[in-house]
């Protein structure tokens, strides 16, 4: 079953609402964006109200509406983007979802407002007793049962707590679930709840936030706090903030400051985020780099909580991760394996704990989120700790889940990643792998200092690399607007290649929604050369020629295709004129070791999908179907 994965903010202080919430949803869009919808408290009239207004498609639909039939001024509410399966993308399924015990509301007023990101799975029960007392249901969504009984039970109380009001309702609530609430009746505090999905509390000076990241406050404060899991959080208009459990046991959250500002979550003057996010990629990579080495030349992740004892003693490596960061670990394989001769499995995470997986306690699993939310992820590294695997979690989101529940972290520094689609997140997360293979081989003691420095230095260089990469990218993108009539395009790659030739097709298809599939290039000649006709497009990328080995080999697999007609696109390292006769295109990136070439190789194919799908007339940033964070199984 496919749940909503939502965006949420809630706001209270002495500022407008609207303005923060809508500039916090289009921050957080990317999270879904099927339909938005907002609440506000109105305290204009005699009996204080919410006011709403909801619209199916992008944020952009909402915002033409409330210039339409504004909403009153206000210092208190909520907002939401969905990404619906639960009840279709329309109106009256968008978030907010109201309710009044006395029976007076609409789907766009009550005395109470709620928003949510997961599913209430006993919500068919619950609701069937709502409707038994005669409850009018106005949408198809799970999320309005939640409005009624907090409704409910804030007027059973009479004592004004939306805080405890929550508590209880969560406390009779099953699935996972972000929930926020605000009550016209308690106009000075806005109430979230959380159970394994995101929510995170921005704390400014005189007012609070809570959103599903940070990215949706950060233009107003970078202070945040962690939420763990099953609290209630209630954040009040003085800017102060109080964290429970659903029992009620008042507890501290973890308070954290975000590193990065408002800018780097704005397009800056690119047309696309992607755009932007392409570009960032040797500063990003630099970030992740940043600070790893001590003052003794040697190695150091400052997150890794794992001593060097255990880390001695793993005898197996196995990551887990999902789409692009799934390809990052393929490539970690041939690293780690390399540089400690410790063996590696790389796994689908929604695969994982489905075939009974061998884990002792010294099996260190890996896994790698940007998000750090996951929810394959997420119940992958759960089933590894049930089983005593430590797990490192190698992650670009401080204080999100998978992190939180993992023995160590090693954080990629990349900033915030909006475009729906991975590309510093991916070249970020290579980069931490290869940091942890090189970390791991020092303790272990299988690589000499100098080795391990000698890596380092190479990664050090490979910023400058991308960039120069980035600068060679025009004939890429004139070629891919060229190719709008493509109907399937190929990608062959052999070594680190082929995970770089499967993340070129993921690329494509997400964001072109054009058929392509990634292959090993040996493997083509036991089937998928049969794929192969005239003027196919493929685009095969090719390992270094000072590798003669495997070189030579791909060089015959380009020869193979193109007697059978194939159109070939080829990347290559500089110097590399061997293949030139054999390439319909040829692109040459900077000359790095075999093992870190997807640093540079991987741009191309980023810029290649992303321009195609531009020409197509698609949103980059938005493909769809697709939400930049999947916390759903
Ligand atoms: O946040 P995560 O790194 O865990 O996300 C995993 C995948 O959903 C993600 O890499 C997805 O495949 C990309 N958006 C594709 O570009």
């Amino acid at each position: 079953m496919l749940w909503p994965m939502c965006g949420i903010v809630g706001y209270v202080g002495s500022q407008q609402a609207l303005g923060i919430v809508i500039e916090g949803l289009r921050r957080m869009e990317y999270r879904g964006y099927d339909s938005a919808g907002i609440a506000v408290v109105d305290r204009s009239g005699a009996d204080a109200r919410l006011a709403g207004a909801k619209k199916a498609g992008k944020l952009a639909n909402l915002e033409k509406e409330l210039d339409v039939r504004p909403l009153p001024a206000s210092t208190t509410g909520l907002g939401h983007t969905r990404w619906a399966t639960h009840g279709g993308p329309t109106d009256g399924n968008a978030h907010p979802h109201f309710s009044d015990s006395a029976g007076v509301y609409t789907d766009l007023t009550g005395k109470v407002a709620v928003i949510h990101n997961g599913i209430i799975e006993n919500f068919a029960r619950l609701k069937a007793e709502l409707a038994a007392e005669n409850v009018t249901f106005l949408s198809e969504t799970d999320t309005e049962v939640v409005a009624h009984l907090l409704a409910r039970d804030f007027d059973e109380a009479g004592d004004g707590d939306l805080g405890a009001a929550m508590r209880r309702v969560v406390n009779r609530l099953q699935g996972a679930f972000t929930l926020v609430a605000v009550h016209a009746d308690a106009p000075d505090v806005v109430v979230g709840a959380r159970r394994n999905s995101p929510l995170v509390i921005g704390v400014g000076q005189g007012e609070a936030f809570l959103a599903s990241d940070v990215s949706a406050f950060i233009a107003h404060t970078r202070e945040a706090i962690e939420m763990g899991q099953d609290q209630v959080a209630e954040i009040f208009r003085d800017g102060s903030v109080r964290i429970t459990t659903f029992d009620g046991e008042v507890v501290e959250g973890k308070r954290f400051h975000v590193s990065w500002d408002a800018s780097a979550a704005e397009k800056g003057g690119y047309d696309w985020f992607m755009q932007k996010e392409i570009a960032e990629q040797p500063q990003a990579v630099a970030d992740t780099l940043l600070g790893r080495v001590n003052g003794q030349g040697r190695l150091k992740l400052d997150e890794m909580r794992l001593s060097e004892d255990e880390l001695r003693a793993i005898t197996k490596i196995i990551v887990v991760a999902c789409g692009t960061a799934y390809h990052a670990g393929l490539i970690a394989k041939y690293a780690i394996e390399h540089w400690t001769r410790v063996p590696v499995e790389v796994e689908l995470a929604s695969e994982f704990r489905y075939r009974d997986p061998i884990l002792t306690k010294d099996t260190l699993v890996i896994a790698i989120s940007q998000s750090g939310e996951t929810m394959d992820t997420l119940m992958a590294i759960r089933h590894a700790r049930e089983q005593h695997s430590r797990v490192l979690a190698i992650c670009n989101t401080n204080g999100s889940t998978i992190p939180r529940e993992s023995d160590a972290v090693v954080y990629t520094h990349g900033g915030p990643e909006i475009g729906v689609a991975s590309t510093k997140a991916f070249l970020t997360q290579l980069t931490a792998c290869y940091l942890v293979g090189l970390y791991l081989a020092q303790v272990r003691g299988v690589k000499f200092n100098d080795e391990v420095a000698e890596v380092l230095t190479q990664l050090s260089d490979s910023p400058a690399a991308i960039a120069e990469t980035l600068n060679r990218m025009e004939p890429v993108r004139k070629l891919a607007r060229s190719m709008v009539g493509a109907r399937t395009v190929l990608f062959l790659g052999r070594h680190v290649g082929y995970p770089m030739a499967l993340e070129g097709a993921l690329k494509l298809k997400e964001l072109a929604y054009i058929h392509a599939e990634g292959f090993a290039a040996g493997e083509l000649k036991h089937g998928p050369i049969a794929l192969i006709e005239q003027d196919l497009p493929v685009v095969v990328v090719v390992p270094s020629p000072k590798r003669p080995l495997l070189h030579d080999k791909i060089v015959s697999n380009i020869q193979e295709i193109r007697a059978r007609g194939a159109k070939t696109i080829v990347i290559a390292e500089d110097g590399d004129d061997v293949v030139a006769p054999y390439a319909d295109f040829l692109f040459h990136v900077p000359e790095l070791p075999i093992l870190l070439q997807p640093l540079v190789a991987t741009v191309p194919l980023q810029v290649f999908a992303a321009e195609l799908a531009d020409a197509l007339g698609y949103d980059v940033d938005q493909p769809r179907n697709l939400a930049k964070s999947v916390t759903v199984e």
